[in-house]
């Protein structure tokens, strides 16, 4: 079956009961048993819930994997896969990734035992020679956030299966319709599905998706063990997202692609960011393992901050908002949003500039998005 047939059915069969056509919002806690230890698979809604479990079975085959697990949010996967390890483990990170991951690491794993290396995204020696005797787990975005720089993922599995550490892949900015790092030789994927998988900016929630039965059990045992799921509702609205993955996914990039075209010839952009753009390494890599190139750009601004303020200023269909993927068009300012948790000097080091925007694109029309940003350049 196709993506977009599969986002539609996977997971998805008729209310057994009553026919319904789309799956229930099984809005409860608990479940009767029959005699002890006889139930129908479900015995409390932290351990399992039919509905979330339409939204991870769905998941799971749009991403290629035998098993997903849904989670109350993005960060809350994140922090399912880093509470694999031992104390003392080791995790190699790319140096281009959500603030918020950074984060995660440096103020609560570390403080746990865990050790973590942060290597050049645009280099695969770099991940390579930063493994050591306790490395368990290398894990990269692609395309990163904020820059959009494009990871060799079959290279980089090949290194991790080479050196027997795990490779994950958080894979919310391609969404599984334009990549799936699973056939790409990744262990693990992690979505925030805040993003295009829900698709309307009205869910917090995160996924992993996984094919080994020995990484699925840990995973299962802490999700319920730690308890941050999604409610009922939550999983329905996102699954109802996924379902239109596939159009809206089509005319994100339809208009990102117009945008960072329009924003490259700008005598107001220094640079931009986008894996579309022909003639980079990004682009040959997107191009080979990627689908399409996404609805995510960046660009820093010719001008200085009082620019970008008076930029921000300007817009009126983008609204100034931190995260993305949603149908409508938001615009962030990496350096004290998404990206503030990182020190300065770092964030700096990693190429973040104060003069860097990030757009998340929608699918507004293309001509009111173009005028939006023409009329903003114009202040800066
Ligand atoms: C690439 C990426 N991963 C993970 C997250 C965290 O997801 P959430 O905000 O759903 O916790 C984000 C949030 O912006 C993100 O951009």
């Amino acid at each position: 079956m196709e993506f977009e047939t599969k986002a539609i059915h996977a997971g998805q069969a008729s209310d057994p009961s009553t026919g319904a056509v789309i799956v229930p919002v099984y809005q409860t806690s608990t479940y009767q048993q029959e005699a002890i230890g006889k139930h129908k698979g479900y015995e409390y809604s932290r351990t399992g819930n039919p509905t979330r479990s339409a939204l991870e079975s769905c998941l799971a085959e749009l991403e290629g994997g035998r098993h997903g697990l849904v989670f109350a949010s993005g960060v809350a996967a994140t922090a399912a896969v880093f509470s694999m390890f031992e104390k003392g483990a080791h995790v190699v990170l790319g140096d281009d990734l959500y603030g918020g991951t950074y984060r995660l690491v440096e103020k609560v794993f570390k403080k746990w035992g865990l050790a973590a290396t942060y290597a050049d995204v645009g280099d695969l020696k770099s991940f390579e020679g930063s493994i050591g005797k306790r490395t368990r787990l290398i894990w990269i975005e692609s395309p990163t956030n904020p820059l959009l720089k494009v990871i060799d993922i079959k290279g980089l599995a090949r290194i991790a299966r080479k050196r027997n550490v795990l490779l994950a892949v958080d894979n919310t900015f391609a969404s599984p319709y334009l990549q799936n790092p699973i056939a790409l030789g990744a262990d693990i994927v992690v979505h925030s599905t805040t993003k295009y998988i829900n698709g309307h900016s009205d869910v917090i929630g995160g996924a992993v998706v996984v094919n080994d039965a020995a990484l699925y059990e840990p995973l299962k045992f802490y999700q319920n063990a730690a308890g941050a799921v999604p409610g009922p509702w939550d999983c329905w609205l996102t699954l109802r997202g996924l379902r239109t993955l596939g159009v809206r996914m089509r005319e994100h990039e339809r208009n990102a692609r117009s945008l960072a075209a329009f924003l490259s010839k700008h005598e107001n952009v220094a640079r931009v960011y986008y894996p579309g753009l022909k003639g980079t390494r990004d682009y040959e890599m997107a191009s080979r393992q990627m689908r399409g190139f996404g609805g995510m750009l960046s660009f820093e601004i010719a001008g200085d901050f009082s620019g970008v303020e008076r930029f921000f200023s300007g817009l009126k269909v983008f609204l100034l908002a931190e995260s993305l993927g949603g149908v409508e068009s938001l615009a962030c300012h990496p350096a004290t949003m998404t990206h503030g948790a990182i020190p300065e000097q770092e964030r700096l080091r990693r190429g973040i500039k104060d003069t860097l925007i990030r757009l998340s694109v929608g699918i507004e029309h293309r001509a009111d998005l173009k005028a939006d940003l023409e009329n903003a350049l114009r202040k800066v």
